[in-house]
């Protein structure tokens, strides 16, 4: 099949290489003439493990290309819209924009009978508005519209794509069908279901899920805060519910609060579209807003570990991205987390593996650190806020030589009050006991 993506961010650039990896013949457009001369001299714009191999292997073979031009849509059975649809700004609906350019960008190119697929997180209706678009373009020709969410974690995106759960295919098309099914073949005979379906149900199930896993997240959350007032454990409750099939052991994880480039618009585009329908998602609601204080709220945390004032102190933040393996901080909690730190009057020395550079911008007066060690130096607490895995076996006791007080807070629960006991730290955890 020849496929074409348009939009070589995240979602197009690791899509279009799994797909070439596949057989396919892909083509990754971008507008950014930039982003497809650094593409075209086999450099990666952004941090996902194994995506680069995958790039270079399928350039090499002649499976995949990269374009600034959207012409050769024209070759194409299935055309992928995988463009941005971040949260528009001030009112939080889904910004539509760049969807629709491309749409209109395309129009023109397409061949007869060419599947169009929205891959971008796109509100129920969309797909509709899709149409309209393209038979009021290109009343010429039959052109089928479909939408196949994608459901990838960044930092495991490959894994995601190349083994998911489920396909979604949202169209009543028979055509287009076969067409999907012919492009995800190769995952039909690994045993992955394809699931048919209405495009405006394709549209939903995407937010539903999101909203469904943030859902999860946040009740394991406050599930915590219970814990941490009652002398329950988290973890063991949270693997006690999991157990029971019904429930699940996964996004069970309790923490400084969900971020990343998809709950938080998710679940405010998801509010957005039922209120529009006059619904009241009651629960998303209480979701959204809850996960937006409690990331602000974990400097209190750390205030509780100092013994009631961060004022003049100096805290070493360990992690900025959202979640690990990713240089991403959109919506990061430790952002909040670390504003709220220096409103305190802390000092606040942080590192991140990856992502330094893309925190700066929401960030000021931060000192960044080259090392885990040389942020905890003189610092009065040590703050974890991202479980990357370099955290998980610091040398507790070069820690402690290096930091002005033995105090750390773990908003990932990595670590275990035992240990942090014979190192001769003290410690606060989410929902567990700690060491005083
Ligand atoms: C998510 C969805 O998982 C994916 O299917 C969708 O298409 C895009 O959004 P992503 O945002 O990359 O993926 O990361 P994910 O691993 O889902 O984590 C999201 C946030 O929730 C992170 O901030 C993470 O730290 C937090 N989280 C996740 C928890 O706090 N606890 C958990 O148990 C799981």
């Amino acid at each position: 099949m020849r496929v074409s993506m348009i939009g070589a961010g995240y979602v197009g650039l690791v899509s279009g290489a799994c797909f070439a990896d596949f057989g396919h013949h892909v083509t990754c457009i971008d507008k950014n003439d930039g982003r497809i001369a650094a593409l075209n001299k086999g450099e990666i714009p952004i941090y996902e493990p194994g995506l680069a191999d995958l790039v270079e292997a399928n350039v090499r073979g002649g499976r995949l290309e990269f374009a600034a031009e959207v012409a050769s849509v024209a070759k194409a059975d299935a055309v992928f819209i995988a463009v941005g649809t971040p949260s528009r700004r001030g009112d939080g609906y889904a910004d539509l924009s760049f969807v629709y350019e491309a749409v209109g960008e395309i129009a023109p190119f397409l061949a007869v009978g060419a599947v169009i697929v929205t891959k971008s997180t796109v509100p129920v209706g969309t797909g509709d508005e899709i149409e309209r678009i393209l038979r009021e373009r290109r009343p010429d020709v039959d052109l089928q519209v479909v939408s196949n969410p994608e459901f990838l974690r960044e930092g495991a995106a490959i894994q995601d794509f190349k083994h998911p759960d489920r396909i979604v295919v949202g169209t009543n098309d028979a055509r287009a069908r076969t067409v999907l099914a012919e492009i995800y073949r190769p995952l039909y005979l690994n045993a992955a279901p394809i699931l048919y379906v209405s495009r405006r149900t394709a549209e939903l199930i995407k937010y539903a899920s999101n909203a469904f896993l943030a859902t999860k997240i946040t009740f394991i959350n406050e599930i915590a805060d219970l814990c941490e007032q009652v002398g329950a454990d988290v973890q063991d409750v949270a693997r006690g519910m999991g157990l029971d099939n019904r429930i699940g052991g996964k996004f069970l994880h309790p923490g400084p609060g969900f971020g990343g480039s998809c709950f938080p618009k998710d679940t405010t585009a998801l509010l957005k579209t039922a209120q529009d329908h006059g619904i009241a998602l009651r629960i998303v609601e209480a979701v959204s807003a809850v996960n937006d204080q409690r990331k602000r709220a974990m400097a209190r945390k750390v205030v509780a570990a100092l013994d009631g004032s961060l004022r003049g102190k100096t805290i070493a933040v360990l992690g900025l991205a959202f979640k690990p393996n990713t240089d991403d901080t959109r919506d990061s909690p430790a952002i909040p987390l670390i504003t709220a730190l220096q409103d305190l009057g802390a000092r606040v020395r942080a590192y991140d593996p990856a992502a330094m550079e893309q925190a700066k911008p929401a960030l000021s007066a931060v000192n960044y650190c080259g090392s885990a060690y040389a942020a905890a130096d003189g610092a009065d607490a040590l703050v974890i806020a991202t479980e990357w895995e370099q955290f998980r076996a610091l040398d507790l006791a070069r820690l402690k030589s290096v930091m002005a007080q033995p105090v750390i807070v773990d908003l990932r629960n990595i670590y275990r009050a035992d240990e942090m006991q014979r190192a001769g730290f003290r410690y606060g955890a989410i929902g567990r006991a700690g060491v005083d």
